[in-house]
């Protein structure tokens, strides 16, 4: 199933092509796939090059996995269920090399993730990030440092059928998705006034 982007400009098929499925069929994701996935996550950009994502994988049926997984509010439990592989995203809350407060480690996990989520499509792969979980489990479970704090959790996994989900979850999973307008988004001179390039 594809729910390509109707974009008003032309972007990068893969761009336009990514989307967050919940349905995911049960195809395993090879070893090699998943090197290029964290390879691109490694190779993004951060703040200082300070690289604060850190990563814990867990592939169905081992018990990284059922960790992730009960981590999980129920909402994301009733879909994640079918995802391969489970990923938590960590952030390096502090600088290395100074006892100070990195301001975008949350910002650098996020793009990092953007990249992988990139490569994902390339590789006929799909991302679905999840903030619905409990991060103090993860912590728990983990055994987290105190300077690492988990930002998401996400699944990796080829696309599946709409109808493998819940009922509740099958409407929103052929749903045309949905965007504000540039103007909302793009502006010039003062915070709301439109760049009006669009
Ligand atoms: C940080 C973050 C947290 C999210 N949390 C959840 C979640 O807990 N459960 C869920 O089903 N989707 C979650 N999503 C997916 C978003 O709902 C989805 O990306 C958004 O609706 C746009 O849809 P698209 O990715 O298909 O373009 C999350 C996405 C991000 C980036």
């Amino acid at each position: 199933m594809s729910k390509e982007a109707k974009t008003k400009f032309e972007i990068h098929p893969l761009l336009k092509q990514r989307w967050s499925p919940r349905a995911f069929s049960d195809k395993t994701v090879k070893k090699a796939q998943l090197q290029r996935l964290f390879e691109a996550a490694r190779w993004s950009p951060s703040g200082m090059n300070e690289q604060p994502w850190r990563f814990i994988v867990g592939f169905k049926g081992d018990d990284t996995y059922h960790e992730i997984f009960e981590s999980l509010v129920e909402f994301n439990r009733l879909w994640a269920r079918f995802a391969p592989v489970l990923v938590a995203s960590l952030g390096k809350k502090v600088y290395t090399n100074k006892q100070e407060i990195n301001p975008s480690y949350n910002y650098d996990v996020g793009q990092a993730v953007a990249h992988l989520s990139f490569q994902a499509m390339h590789e006929g792969l799909y991302i679905h990030q999840m903030g619905g979980f409990d991060p103090a489990r993860i912590v728990h479970r983990f055994s987290i440092p105190a300077k690492y704090k988990p930002i998401t959790i996400f699944a990796i996994g080829h696309i599946g059928e709409p109808y493998m989900l819940h009922p509740n979850l099958k409407k929103p999973e052929t749903a045309e998705r949905e965007r504000m307008e540039f103007d909302e988004l793009v502006f010039t001179g003062k915070f709301g006034k439109p760049l009006g390039i669009f």
